[in-house]
């Protein structure tokens, strides 16, 4: 069944993806790196199997050797080769939202080397939904998988595009796999088995709800994360813009933009509701609207970072997103987004 699966997925890709996909299989299996897409951003992947091409990952993204990465699967069954002792409730998950943008923490086995876990016991499991994800992890084979973390540098935005991971990365790699625009365009939703009780380590578009829905059980949100598990998204600043970025109320959002402007400065203001700037507004200050809703905002928001990022302004000065369970993962990355942002005190 499943293999009719893969021949499906492959056949939606044209001979021109079908052939790059060839290339980079053939990239990776040589020891290289290979950006590519998933549904929720893109990966800077590399053979899993062979720890100097992981290292490289580690290299390129500048990122410290004690961080884990994700491996990516092409099957549900896979899960057994890489990770051992699986719980029912992994197993019920993945079987209700793989393919898809969900990553789950397992025990690992011989099979993974060190250096993906940065020397810990477990392993984070994803099966990505995107075609051309699909059709790489199939041309690897079932013996081979995608050690893969988003493809930027260290503590950056996660690219949802081709051209962000070449912005991001340049010439460092040695492929790029393009497959459009990532349609989540926030991190997979991370659950960790570690403990008795499944612990969401990082919120995404899979939400705490939907995961509880499926066990019929709770589902612990991991505020303070045990800090032996080094999630990098888990630190306090991260997916960060190098532009001043800042979270306000509806309410205070425009006191605070006008008393920048004041000081000649630039500033952005960020919305999602429809609170508009003052009549008696200044020249200094821009607004742009994002989508009232999650799934909308969620998909855009690195694109729009990295654009606006780029345009020059003083401060991003942001309305905060709803208190709804439905906006945590946007609240997440916001936060960290703001928290060690340049001249924040
Ligand atoms: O949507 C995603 O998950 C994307 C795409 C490419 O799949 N990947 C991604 O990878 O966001 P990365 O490395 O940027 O973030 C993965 C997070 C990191 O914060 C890492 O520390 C954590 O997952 N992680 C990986 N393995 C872990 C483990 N064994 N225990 C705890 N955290 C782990
Ligand atoms: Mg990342």
């Amino acid at each position: 069944m499943e293999q009719t699966k893969y021949t499906r997925i492959q056949s939606d890709l044209s001979s021109v993806q079908l052939n790059q996909v060839i290339t980079a299989a053939q990239i990776l299996c040589a020891g290289g790196t290979v950006a590519f897409p998933t549904e929720t951003v893109y990966g800077l992947g590399a053979d899993v199997t062979n720890p100097a091409a992981v290292d490289k990952i580690y290299k390129i993204k500048q990122r410290p050797a004690d961080h884990p990465l994700i491996v990516h699967i092409g099957n549900i069954s896979h899960m057994h080769y890489w990770a051992q002792a699986i719980p029912e409730s992994a197993w019920k998950l993945a079987n209700h939202f793989w393919p898809g943008p969900l990553t789950l923490i397992l025990p690992r086995n011989h099979r993974i080397p060190d250096n993906v876990t940065g020397g810990q016991a477990t392993v984070g499991l994803r099966f990505p939904a995107h075609p051309v994800a699909s059709a790489l992890l199939s041309a690897l084979g079932p013996e081979k998988a995608l050690a893969a973390p988003s493809a930027n540098r260290f503590g950056r935005i996660s690219p949802t595009s081709a051209a962000h991971v070449y912005q991001e990365l340049g010439n460092t790699i040695d492929m790029i796999l393009d497959g459009g625009a990532c349609e989540v365009g926030l991190e997979s939703t991370i659950v960790s088995f570690h403990d008795k009780t499944p612990q969401i380590l990082r919120p995404g578009s899979i939400t705490l709800s939907a995961i509880e829905a499926v066990l019929n059980n709770p589902v612990i949100l991991a505020h303070n994360i045990n800090q032996s598990i080094r999630t990098s998204g888990s630190l306090p600043a991260h997916y960060a813009p190098t532009t001043p970025l800042r979270l306000y109320s509806n309410i205070q959002i425009w006191p605070h933009a006008l008393a920048l402007a004041k000081e000649n400065l630039r500033v952005l203001v960020i919305t999602w509701s429809n609170t508009h700037k003052p009549k008696f507004s200044d020249q200094f200050i821009e607004q742009f609207s994002m989508p009232a809703d999650p799934v909308a905002y969620g998909k855009q928001l690195y694109a729009k970072l990295r654009q606006f990022d780029q345009a020059e302004f003083d401060y991003m000065l942001i309305e905060s997103p709803p208190d709804h369970p439905n906006w945590l993962a946007i609240a997440d990355r916001l936060q960290r987004a703001s928290y060690h942002s340049p001249n924040n005190n």
